[in-house]
């Protein structure tokens, strides 16, 4: 039940640091060690390429994930929407491994790729929050999200939740590789980072708020610009923003848009523009500045490693590879409630539903 919320997205997006904390509890050891299907991590250790498979917010917490894959596990990582990858397979390398990431467990564009693979004889894994789904039973393995029931058709905890799992995962599998780079992530203390992190940025709603009103009001158009892993965060946050309060926004890699997008700014154009990726945030500042200059209303959400006096939102310390699972937080609050001021049906909006079971 929604309990005293007026709607599940808020309840939902309230709920993260729990879920944070029961990944944690759930697959770490009090030693360190990690809960994964020993399997599972030995059909990972045959594979020379991961293909993460998925739609909308999860296809965007598998490009977060590929990040994460390649630097805690060293295997090359190729994440692919479900609907395009599906009819136009690609050549695939020698000893593929798939991973199908699916909040409910039942998107059609994702499990007839797997219908292939299955045919293929492939190896797969489902990670999603419905353990007995179809995508959970078709496949080999299955990692559970945890996140508890999502009812708000925008995905919120199942994404961040996803990003958490990957980072079990990855770190499991660089560890039965031997690799220092995994040994050393210490996701114990990251998720628990995680979850304060993301308590902080939800006890600062009001102020939020006030921002989505200052910078949406009577906007009818938004960018979300970043950088390496705040560009794959920018996508999420464009569709949040997009699928609830119905204002057209876009996610951009941040030293694109002066190849053609940049025509669009004009005075007042809202531009939240992320800085947490710590190789991209100096040129990500100097596209701010390219976008004030024509009169872009900027918001900077930055980690406090990079923040600048007159960042609007700045985020608590965590490791840059899964920072989207606290700096996403703002941007949930902002459709959340630039979608309420504009009087939508915040939990269930137009022409969407939960989960879409037609290819
Ligand atoms: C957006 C959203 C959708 C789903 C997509 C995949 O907020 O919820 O983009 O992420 O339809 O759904 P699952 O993860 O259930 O496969």
């Amino acid at each position: 039940s929604k309990g005293t919320y007026d709607h599940y997205m808020l309840k939902e997006i309230d709920e993260q640091p729990n879920v944070m904390r029961k990944i944690s509890q759930n697959y770490i050891n009090d030693d360190g060690t990690l809960k994964v299907d020993k399997d599972l991590l030995t059909e990972l250790k045959k594979a020379d390429r991961l293909y993460i498979v998925a739609a909308g917010t999860s296809y965007h917490a598998g490009l977060v994930g590929r990040n994460i894959f390649e630097q805690l596990a060293d295997i090359p990582v190729d994440v692919e929407l479900g609907s395009e990858f599906g009819y136009h397979m690609p050549k695939l390398s020698k000893h593929p491994f798939f991973i199908f990431l699916s909040q409910s467990g039942e998107t059609a564009d994702s499990r007839q790729v797997l219908v292939k693979v299955n045919e293929m004889k492939l190896p797969s894994l489902t990670m999603t929050n419905v353990a007995k789904s179809t995508l959970s039973r078709e496949s080999d393995f299955t990692m559970e999200l945890l996140a508890g029931p999502e009812i708000a058709v925008a995905s919120t905890k199942a994404y961040t939740a996803q990003i958490a799992v990957e980072a079990v995962l990855a770190k499991a599998l660089g560890e039965a590789k031997g690799l220092e780079s995994a040994k050393n992530f210490n996701l114990k203390k990251q998720l628990a980072l995680a979850a304060n992190g993301i308590q902080t940025i939800v006890d600062e709603k009001e102020k939020i708020k006030e921002l989505a009103a200052d910078y949406l009001t009577d906007q009818s158009d938004a960018f979300y610009i970043g950088r390496g892993i705040d560009y794959a965060l920018s996508l999420e946050a464009a569709l949040k923003l997009k699928e609830i309060s119905y204002i057209h926004a876009e996610g951009f890699a941040a030293g694109e848009l002066k190849h053609g997008t940049i025509a669009l700014i004009e005075k007042g154009t809202p531009v939240f523009a992320f800085v947490n990726d710590g190789i991209g945030a100096s040129h990500t500042r100097g596209n701010i500045q390219e976008v004030e200059a024509r009169g872009a209303h900027v918001l900077v959400i930055a980690n406090q490693k990079y923040a600048e006096a007159g960042d609007q939102i700045i985020i608590p310390e965590i490791d840059e590879l899964i920072s989207p699972i606290i700096s996403v937080v703002p941007a949930q609050l902002i459709a959340y409630y630039a979608s309420l001021a504009r009087g939508n049906d915040v939990d269930k909006p137009r022409n969407l539903a939960k989960s879409v079971t037609v290819e």
